[in-house]
């Protein structure tokens, strides 16, 4: 029955086509994706772009409309054989392999992470009698281990969510799935979230993580899915998904600026910079960092229309006193600007 896709045992998730719709509306459209071994895959999107669609889809919770899931089966998680195409026959043995924290878990709040992980370990079908210190294992990777008979009712959010972490991973699945894990989380927690991701790929482990803010997860993602009206509009590493965007942002401040008129300052900027930006009309932008006290604007990275732009402003009388092209500016608006409008074309 299970059907051979391709020899390459690099790839552990493939994605075809998959589709799916709710009625008229096109939630998840035609989505080619695969994920290798090791890898961690950033899935980035808007809110309402897909993203726990496609997650849900590949753990069976919902069926595709059209298109296939694929995963490479895990024998007693020694060695992989072929990729199986997912179906209601077989999905038991193929997901059994795979860690899924979906959406935020609720948990009864009078029960304490050991019973929990429990429940979730046997369900999962981990050997009853490694379970407890597999149960410590996990809290302890996690700093929870002196909160293991606690009632989650007592639980920060950020405790919770690692509940659901650890719940997800109980079983030491190879491939681990996670829906916003850091969304809603306080930095420090946050922050444990991410440095534990790290951990889990230092095992080897695979693993697929949503999100809709790019810092959270442009940090950990060796690559980056980026998902807007169900569509995958780029894949790659964040370094080639910058150099293809040919954007980057450049950063002014103005002696004696005075905030309250940021709006009009900001009107007539568009005046003076827009026709010097090297940059499509419909993508232009120009921000104002009250942090900062720093304008930021759009242009096409190109050295002549940035000595373009300050020569302009010099023109028009502003008092230029700090002009610069930040490095890591662009992460952010990057994304903004991908979900804005479809213009990098995915390589393959
Ligand atoms: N069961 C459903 N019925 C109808 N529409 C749905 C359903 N689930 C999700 N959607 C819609 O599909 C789109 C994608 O949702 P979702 O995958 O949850 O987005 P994301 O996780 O990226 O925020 C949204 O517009 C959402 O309203
Ligand atoms: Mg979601």
């Amino acid at each position: 029955m299970s059907q051979e896709y391709n020899n390459n045992h690099e790839i552990l998730i493939k994605f075809v086509n998959l589709t799916k719709r709710f009625g008229d509306f096109i939630a998840v459209s035609n989505v080619n994706l695969e994920i290798k071994r090791g890898e961690i895959v950033g899935f980035l999107g808007p809110n309402g772009a897909g993203k726990s669609t496609t997650m849900k889809l590949m753990a069976q919770l919902l069926k595709p409309t059209e298109g296939e899931v694929w995963i490479r089966e895990s024998r007693n998680g020694i060695g992989y054989e072929n990729l199986v195409k997912l179906t209601n026959h077989n999905k038991d043995i193929l997901l059994d392999n795979i860690g899924f924290l979906i959406e935020s878990p609720a948990f009864y709040g009078n029960l304490s992470p050991r019973t929990i992980l429990k429940y979730f370990g046997k369900l999962k079908g981990y050997p009853r009698k490694k379970l407890n210190s597999r149960i410590e294992k996990v809290l302890g990777m996690m700093g929870m281990e002196e909160w293991i008979d606690n009632k989650i009712k007592t639980f920060s959010k950020g405790m919770r969510q690692k509940i659901g972490i650890a719940s997800a991973i109980i079983h030491d699945p190879d491939i681990i799935v996670l829906d916003e894990p850091q969304t809603g989380l306080d930095p420090k927690a946050r922050k444990d979230v991410r440095d534990f991701i790290f951990d889990l790929k230092k095992m080897g482990k695979t693993i697929f993580l949503s999100s809709h803010l790019l810092y959270e997860i442009g940090e950990v993602a060796d690559r980056i899915a980026i998902i807007n009206n169900g569509e995958i509009i780029a894949f790659d590493t964040l370094d080639n998904l910058e150099a293809k965007s040919e954007k980057s942002i450049i950063q002014f401040e103005i002696l004696a600026f005075q905030e309250e008129k940021v709006q009009s300052y900001i009107e007539e900027l568009k005046k003076v910079i827009f026709p010097v930006t090297g940059i499509d009309v419909t993508a232009q932008w120009i921000k104002y960092n009250s942090d900062s006290r720093r304008f930021q604007v759009l242009f096409d990275g190109k050295p002549s229309n940035q000595f373009k732009i300050l020569k302009e402003l010099i023109y028009k009388g502003y008092e230029i006193i700090e002009f610069s092209v930040p490095k890591a500016g662009l992460l952010e608006d990057l994304f903004i600007e991908l979900t804005k409008k479809n213009t990098i074309k995915m390589e393959e």
